[in-house]
C-alpha cells in the first residue's frame, strides 16, 4: 500500500490540461459499443474505473483497442446481440460502470453476473434494479437484490416512465440505456437535473432525445424512443472538471499561485463548484474555447482570492456532488461558517464521504462537524500536518493532499493507490504544478 508525504507549498503555477472526463469516457465506450460502425475516442481517461468499462464491453463482444495514448477505437455491435459473457463481469470500484452496464445488460437476451470490489459491493443497487425490473428484466442479488453481485437475465423490455427518488445521473443513464432497446418511449423524471452527459452523447451518436425542465417543482424530464440506431462517431473527451477542482482549490488557497487550466469541460451540470465559489465572493475568469462531444470546453485562470463562507444545498448539490470533499478543505480557509446540507448521497459514495472527510480533516486541526445530511465548517482555521487515511476513496485522498499543501509541517496520506480510479497522474501533476 503506497503513502504520500505532502509538505506545505507556496504556489501552484503553470498551464495544465486535466485528464479526460471520467463520466464522459465511460459513456463514450458504452455508446460506441452499442453503435453501428466505428467510434474513435481521443482524450480517453485511462484510469482503473474506465478500463473496467472497456473490459466489460469486450466481454460482451465489442472490439475495443488502444491505438495511442488516450486514443481508443470501438467497433460497435450495432443491432447485433451481445455475446453472453462466460465469466462474471467485474466493475471494480466503479459505480458508473456497474449502474450503466446494469441497464445495458438488462436490455439484452443474455445471462450475466455483475460484481465489484468490496466498496462497490456495499453501495446501493436497488435504485437501478427497481426500474429495470419494472421494465421486465429478471434480476436477483444479495440483500433482496439491493447489492452486488447481481444476476441479470435481460431482454424483451417495455418502456416505462420512471420518477427517480434521487437526482442521480447513474440511475437516469441506466434507465435510458435500457430504454434504447425497450419497446416504446422511456421517460425519466428526476427531482433536479443531474449531469446530462448521457443525453448529450446520445444526441451526438444520432439518437433523438427530448429533455425539458417541467413547470412544476423543477422536475426534469427526459424521453427516449426505443429501437433507435446509434452511429459511431469521432469524439474528444474534455478535461475532467472534478479533477481540475482539486487544483482550482489549491490555486485559490496558496498565496503565490497563478494557474491556467486548459481544455476543461464546463458542462453547467458539473460546474456547481464555480457557483458555490461565486456565492462566496470568488469569481473565476474563464472563457469557452470550443465544444467537444456536445460538451462546452473552456480555459480557466485561477489566482488566490479571499474566500467567504459558503452555503451549499438544494438543487446545487447534484452539480457539485463529487466536489464536496475539496470544498470542505476550502471551507477551512473561508471566513465564517460554511454549511453544506441535502448531501446525504455522499454517505453512499466510494466511502461515507461526510464521515471520512470530517474524521481526517479533524486530525489536521479543522473545525468541522458532520451533520446527518451535510457538513458544518468553521474558518479560517490553520491546518497542521498529520497522519491521515484515504479510506480507499480517491477523492478523499486527493482532497487531503491539497489540504497537506496548506498545512504546517508534514502530512502523510495512507493508501493512495485508489487515485488510480479517476486521476492516475495526480502525483505527477503535483510535482509539475506545485512550487515550494
Ligand atoms: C456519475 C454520477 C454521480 C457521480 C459519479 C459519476 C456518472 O453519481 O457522483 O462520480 O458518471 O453518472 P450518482 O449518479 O450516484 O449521483
Amino acid at each position: 500500500m503506497a503513502d504520500w508525504v505532502i509538505r506545505r507549498a507556496r504556489a501552484v503555477r503553470g498551464r495544465w490540461t486535466p485528464p479526460g472526463d471520467k463520466s464522459i469516457s465511460h459513456r463514450a465506450v458504452i455508446l460506441g459499443m452499442l453503435a453501428q460502425g466505428r467510434t474513435e475516442i481521443r482524450g480517453f481517461l485511462e484510469s482503473d474505473d474506465c478500463l473496467r468499462t472497456v473490459a466489460i464491453a469486450r466481454q460482451l463482444g465489442a472490439t475495443v483497442e488502444r491505438t495511442a495514448e488516450g486514443v481508443w477505437v470501438v467497433e460497435g455491435l450495432g443491432g447485433r446481440d451481445f455475446q453472453e459473457p462466460n465469466d462474471v463481469l467485474d466493475a471494480g470500484n466503479s459505480g458508473t460502470t456497474a449502474r450503466l452496464m446494469a441497464g445495458v445488460l438488462a436490455s439484452a437476451p443474455i445471462f450475466s453476473v455483475l460484481t465489484g470490489d468490496e466498496s462497490l459491493r456495499r453501495r446501493p443497487m436497488r435504485r437501478v434494479v427497481e426500474p429495470l425490473q419494472r421494465m421486465g428484466a429478471h434480476i436477483d442479488g444479495r440483500q433482496n437484490s439491493s447489492r452486488l453481485p447481481l444476476a441479470i437475465r435481460g431482454g424483451d423490455l417495455r418502456a416505462i416512465t420512471y420518477q427517480t427518488p434521487v437526482a442521480s445521473a447513474q440511475v437516469k443513464s441506466c434507465v435510458l440505456l435500457a430504454g434504447l432497446r425497450a419497446c416504446g418511449v422511456t421517460e425519466v423524471i428526476e427531482p433536479t437535473l443531474s449531469r446530462d452527459h448521457t443525453e448529450r452523447m446520445l444526441a451526438a451518436f444520432g439518437a433523438t432525445i427530448e429533455s425539458a425542465i417541467g413547470n412544476h417543482h423543477n422536475l426534469h424530464r427526459v424521453r427516449l424512443r426505443g429501437g433507435q440506431t446509434l452511429t459511431g462517431v469521432a469524439l474528444s473527451v474534455p478535461g475532467d472538471f472534478s479533477s481540475a477542482a482539486f487544483w482550482i482549490a489549491a490555486a485559490l488557497m496558496l498565496p503565490q499561485s497563478d494557474l491556467i487550466i486548459e481544455g476543461v469541460g464546463v458542462n453547467p451540470t458539473r460546474t456547481g463548484m464555480l457557483e458555490a465559489l461565486a456565492g462566496a465572493g470568488v469569481h473565476l475568469r474563464w472563457e469557452q474555447v470550443g465544444e467537444s462531444a456536445g460538451e462546452p470546453v473552456a480555459t480557466l485562470r485561477v489566482q488566490p482570492q479571499p474566500l467567504q463562507a459558503m452555503r451549499i444545498g438544494g438543487d446545487l448539490i447534484p452539480r457539485l456532488i463529487d466536489e464536496i470533499p475539496i470544498l470542505a478543505v476550502l471551507a477551512t480557509q473561508a471566513y465564517g461558517i460554511t454549511e453544506i446540507c441535502d448531501a446525504s448521497e455522499l454517505r453512499v459514495k466510494e466511502s461515507d464521504r461526510l464521515a471520512t472527510i470530517t474524521e481526517e480533516l479533524r486530525k489536521m486541526g479543522a473545525r468541522i462537524e458532520c451533520l446527518p445530511d451535510g457538513l458544518r465548517i468553521e474558518g479560517p482555521t490553520p491546518l497542521h500536518g498529520a497522519h491521515v487515511q484515504s479510506h480507499g476513496d480517491h477523492r478523499i485522498a486527493m482532497a487531503l493532499a491539497i489540504a497537506g499543501l496548506i498545512a504546517e509541517g508534514e502530512t502523510r496520506i495512507e493508501s493512495v493507490e485508489c487515485v488510480q480510479t479517476s486521476f492516475p497522474d495526480f502525483e505527477r501533476t503535483l510535482s509539475e504544478l506545485v512550487v515550494y
